[in-house]
């Protein structure tokens, strides 16, 4: 019997995805019109012998958080829980504090998936490897570049056993990136985790302002020690994959999920035909939204539930969440657009393309950081937070947008606050 284990987070979290994360929880964002959760859970519904899913995270239950999980319930017939870290543990103290639920029933293994990644995830081949009795790591190439970003491992290329794991190096270990997606078996998972926060009782004994003893982190505390005991494996993963740490790669990562529809769900993209509107490319039309025949959509499009789009609405790279209403003739290109945003007759939203560089191999997309070395924003998508209203005939470029707001003017590069 096996359980899966999301690390879901905290409102502490998702700050690069501000202000989008101020609104809901990071991984209930949709991202091919399902939040990102959502993707996971279908994943783990193919692992045969599956007996629970249960979510591990910081945030107050809310109302968006029980709705999601019992629809999610009923809908994949998987009992799923969500349990709640009375403080922020580390990306692997809540692993550990809830050790009891996870054992309970006796899983021989258990996997745990980051949040914040998206995927072609390859779950199918777990019937197999649950013959693994030690722990595994999956992992992707990165290029050189953008490797420190994430976690690095060297493995032996035969026995693909981890000789080295370290977290975000600062200096180049390997191009190898873990995905934060993990298979451990958990009695010896917890047995390790016990000797970590031991030592973190004694070390902090010593300290005068001593930390939480409970906080694991699992880079650099837990797959770092396996790694050095020779108890880590590595499982290389080559379909497509990307973590979401902001709201540009939000914009690829619903490029690649509604390109997967057409494998997975092609009855999820829409189509062009009399009476409806142009589609150009992949683009995902929730049941509920009104678009005019004349309207333009795609490539790339995701249209959250009620959202009207008025005629000659162009839109291409973008993701309307619920409730916006795009009027006559406004144009919308790389943006993300909030919950009931109003956007003006011939107003122009556009953003700047946060895609992977196509000329350097395994590129990932970039824009770590809302700022560049030179303190200036950097080009990126526009954003636009809950409820914003842009009035017609204005141009929003490379901007983000607070919830609320409402503007009276063309804005260009901004943080409008
Ligand atoms: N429950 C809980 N409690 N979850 C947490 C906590 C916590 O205190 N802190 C972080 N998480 C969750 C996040 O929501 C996310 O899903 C996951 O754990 C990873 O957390 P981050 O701290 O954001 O790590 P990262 O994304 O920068 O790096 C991780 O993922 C990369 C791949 O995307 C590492 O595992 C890297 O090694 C890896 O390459
Ligand atoms: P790239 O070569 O990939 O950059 O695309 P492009 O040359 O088609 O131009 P761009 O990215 O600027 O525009 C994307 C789509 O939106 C195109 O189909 C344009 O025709 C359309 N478009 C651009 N500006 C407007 C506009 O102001 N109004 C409307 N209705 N459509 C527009």
């Amino acid at each position: 019997m096996i359980k899966v284990v999301i690390l879901i987070g905290g409102p502490m979290k998702g700050t690069r995805f501000r202000p989008l994360s101020l609104e809901l929880p990071k991984p209930l964002f949709p991202i091919g019109g399902f939040p990102v959760v959502y993707h996971h859970i279908e994943a783990c519904k193919k692992i045969p012998d599956l007996k629970e899913i249960i979510l591990i995270g910081f945030y107050q239950s809310s109302e968006s958080l029980s709705r999601f999980i019992q629809n999610a319930q009923q809908e994949f017939n998987i009992p799923i829980r969500y349990l709640q870290e009375f403080q922020p543990l580390g990306t692997a103290g809540g692993i550990y504090h809830f050790r009891d639920q996870i054992a309970m029933g006796d899983p021989e293994a258990f996997l745990v998936l980051n949040a914040d990644i998206i995927g072609d995830y390859p779950l199918i081949d777990f019937s197999s490897l649950r013959m693994i009795s030690s722990n595994l790591n999956f992992h992707q190439q990165a290029n050189k570049k953008q490797a420190h970003n994430f976690g690095c491992l060297v493995q032996d290329p035969e026995t693909h056993k981890v000789l080295h794991y370290v977290e975000k190096p600062e200096t180049f270990v390997s191009e190898i990136i873990n995905c934060g997606i993990y298979i451990f078996s958990p009695a010896a998972l917890f047995k390790l985790m016990g000797e970590i926060i031991q030592k973190n009782y004694q070390k902090m004994s010593e300290e005068p302002f001593p930390g939480n003893v409970e906080s694991v982190r699992m880079g650099e505390d837990v797959l770092a020690t396996l790694a050095s005991a020779g108890s880590l494996y590595a499982f290389k993963s080559s379909s497509f994959w990307s973590s979401i740490k902001n709201a540009g790669s939000a914009i690829y990562a619903n490029r690649n999920v509604l390109a997967m529809y057409h494998k997975t769900h092609p009855d999820l993209l829409a189509q062009s035909g009399k009476g409806q509107p142009h589609i150009r490319g992949d683009v995902y039309i929730h049941p509920s939204a009104v678009v005019h025949p004349s309207a333009v959509l795609g490539p790339n499009v995701s249209v959250g539930s009620n959202v009207v789009i008025g005629a000659g609405a162009r839109v291409r790279e973008t993701i309307l969440l619920d409730g916006a209403e795009l009027k006559d003739h406004c144009c919308i290109l790389y943006s993300i657009i909030g919950w009931n945003c109003s956007i003006g007759m011939w107003s122009r939203v556009e953003g700047s393309r946060c895609d992977p560089n196509p000329n350097e191999e395994f590129s990932r997309p970039d824009g770590e950081s809302l700022f560049g070395e030179d303190g200036k924003l950097t080009p990126s998508i526009t954003i636009l937070g809950r409820n914003v209203t842009i009035p017609g005939e204005v141009i929003v470029l490379n901007s983000i947008v607070l919830p609320h707001k409402d503007l009276g003017q063309s804005y260009k590069n901004e943080i409008i606050l």
